[in-house]
């Protein structure tokens, strides 16, 4: 399907997803916001697609909602349409794993964004930030809640309240990351660690994921047990059988879903 903002492209069983709005340095707008649930949704029903990228430009991610578009709503048209209140969970409701590959800057919602996906990837030139405080605002999809289960607390309120800037390297330091690597290698990691998750089994692969994504939801013991629960379930798939015969058979273990 062609996007006014996106450009999709569905390689060796990894959608890219490139946010694609160059004159706003990738704004998040209403287009934008809901071609890209619209994308999730269609890639996670692909059986082709078993991992999802989405980036921006090497200058940046996304630099943050759309101010144009929000400068002049009250605050009734704000809570009357629940503005980025629906587009968002979309990428919450999305089973197969998305890496974000951030380079430049990732702002305000677009720091939001990246911390929705499953882990990020940044180039050496990734700046992060929540400086809606700069506009008289306050981050509005999640980043006052998922960058402090980040960074913790005290991180997350400096930037929050001062409105600076993260580089790469405090990014990894802080957790905000999973690897920071130069700006030319970005997508070829990333690209490179989709495609070793797409080579996965995909029930375990997402297994693994609403397990790591519910130590966010559940206290420890819970989650302890949803997770063995899950654990002791993976051996009602073949891909369990498959995955231990091929270990000790000494050879690659060929993964069917089942
Ligand atoms: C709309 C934006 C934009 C944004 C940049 N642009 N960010 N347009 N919304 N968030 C536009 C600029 O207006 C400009 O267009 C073009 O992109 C290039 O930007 P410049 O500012 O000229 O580039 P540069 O000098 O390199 O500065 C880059 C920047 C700066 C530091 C990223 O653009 C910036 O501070 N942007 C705003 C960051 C921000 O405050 N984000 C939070 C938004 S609020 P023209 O047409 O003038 O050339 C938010 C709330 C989330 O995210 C919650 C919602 C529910």
């Amino acid at each position: 399907m062609a996007y006014q903002t996106l450009i999709v492209e569905i390689e060796d069983n990894v959608a890219l997803i490139r946010l694609n709005r160059p004159e706003a340095l990738n704004a998040l707008n209403s287009v934008l916001l809901g071609e890209l649930a619209d994308a999730l949704k269609s890639a996670d029903g692909n059986d082709k697609v078993r991992c999802v990228v989405i980036t921006g430009s090497e200058k940046a991610f996304a630099a943050g909602a759309d101010i144009k578009e929000m400068s002049s709503k009250t605050y009734v048209e704000m809570f009357g349409t629940n503005f980025f209140g629906t587009e968002p969970d979309s990428i919450g409701r999305t089973r197969k794993p998305i890496i974000a590959a951030v380079a430049g800057y990732a702002l305000g919602g677009g720091c939001e964004l990246a911390m929705m996906c499953d882990f990020i990837i940044c180039a050496d030139n990734a700046k992060f930030g929540q400086p809606e405080i700069n506009l008289g605002i306050i981050a509005g999809i999640g980043g006052t809640q998922r960058l402090t289960r980040f960074v913790g607390k005290s991180k997350a309120m400096d930037m929050h309240l001062t409105g600076r800037f993260m580089d790469a390297a405090e990014a990894e330091r802080s957790g905000l990351v999973s690897r920071v690597v130069p700006l030319a290698q970005l997508m070829p990691e990333a690209m490179a660690a989709a495609q070793k998750i797409a080579a996965k089994s995909q029930i375990s692969v997402m297994a693994a994921k609403e397990c790591v994504d519910r130590a966010y939801e559940t206290t420890l013991n819970e989650g302890v047990l949803f997770e063995r629960r899950l654990f002791h379930s993976m051996f009602a798939t073949e891909d369990q059988k498959e995955g231990m015969a091929a270990f000790l058979e000494k050879r690659e273990p060929q993964f069917r879903d089942k």
